[in-house]
């Protein structure tokens, strides 16, 4: 089967000759959540805009449910939702209206207790007769991810939904996002928060300067470019790295008491037995070991450099 949102070789020149995509091809698949992580200006909000049909790309083929997103505009479009980057609502109208107006722009027949499901899931009920402007930054998130909702997209698109709201909202969002995605809905969202990525996606894409530089399942992103530390106490302090283990390319830190052992986690053999056996050999004694892994975050920051480096 074709896959939800199909992206072959977009490329979108804006008006004065930026060229803020080069070229993405990428599949998105039913049902899954992706995290497109990138830094500010990379293209996020530009690619994003091109799926959903408020920017037009300069050449290639953008399709929602195999309907062609400029040739089928309406159709494309009435399959997906938007969380726009920036609150775009009416201040002075009430957020049961504004939830009920969108609705009626998609065509969708008035479906009240449809509406109350959504608004109740994202702790607005009780704000429903509020006006826009009385809420709070936080609320009127909520507020964009119900019009986004509010007439049953398919695909959802939150563009950077948890930039600089508090650390429970992130986590109520991320709680929603994991319900829509438990009742079938395919979720794409841009983020700088690496640590988002980390925590409700299926697959991560990394862009920067309009290209995709990669698109892998999370898990096994981790595995392939994660690297393992060895902390390896030491009862004696050391001055230097005794010859006898210079194979291992050890640092020495904490002023000579730690032994630093960096192994990659992909391969076949990690070393640390012969690590172990080598330490003893040489007389050097052990009190303590820990491992820490690297996270996404590291990976992202070596990914997005390399790119500088490249350009
Ligand atoms: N309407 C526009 N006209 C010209 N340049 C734009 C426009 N919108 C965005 N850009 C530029 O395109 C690049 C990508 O922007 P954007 O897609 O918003 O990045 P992101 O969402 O990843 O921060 C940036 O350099 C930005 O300045
Ligand atoms: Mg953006």
């Amino acid at each position: 089967m074709a896959a939800m949102v199909e992206i072959r070789d977009a490329r979108k020149v804006y008006d004065g000759g930026f060229e803020a995509l080069k070229g993405v091809t990428l599949d998105i698949e039913e049902g899954e959540i992706l995290a497109l992580l990138g830094p500010n200006g990379a293209g996020k909000t530009t690619l994003i805009s091109c799926i959903c049909g408020i920017a037009v790309p300069s050449s290639g083929e953008i399709r929602v449910g195999g309907h062609d997103v400029v040739r089928e505009y309406r159709a494309a479009r009435a399959l997906v939702g938007l969380v726009p980057q920036e609150v775009n609502l009416e201040p002075f109208e009430t957020v049961w209206n504004t939830v009920r107006f969108t609705r009626g722009v998609f065509g969708r027949p008035r479906d009240d207790a449809h509406l109350e499901d959504i608004l109740r899931r994202l702790s607005l009920w009780d704000k429903r007769s509020s006006k826009i402007n009385a809420l709070s930054g936080g609320m009127k998130r909520r507020v964009l991810i119900a019009k986004a909702l509010s007439h049953d997209p398919q695909v959802l698109f939150l563009d950077e939904p948890t930039a600089g709201v508090d650390v429970e909202l992130r986590r109520d969002m991320w709680q929603i996002v994991a319900g829509l995605k438990e009742a079938g809905v395919t979720i794409i969202l841009t983020t700088h928060y690496i640590e988002e990525a980390e925590a409700i996606a299926d697959r991560v894409g990394v862009i920067n300067g309009g290209r995709l530089l990669l698109v892998e399942e999370k898990a096994a992103l981790m595995t392939r470019m994660g690297r393992k530390e060895l902390r390896i106490d030491l009862h004696d302090r050391l001055d230097t790295v005794p010859p006898e283990l210079a194979e291992f390319d050890l640092a020495l830190e904490d002023g000579g008491r730690t032994l630093v052992y960096s192994y990659d986690t992909a391969a076949e053999r990690t070393g640390i037995s012969r690590l172990v056996a080598a330490m003893a050999e040489a007389g050097i004694v052990l009190r303590d070991l820990r491992t820490s892994q690297n996270s996404l975050e590291d990976i992202f920051v070596g990914l997005v450099h390399d790119g500088e480096d490249a350009a």
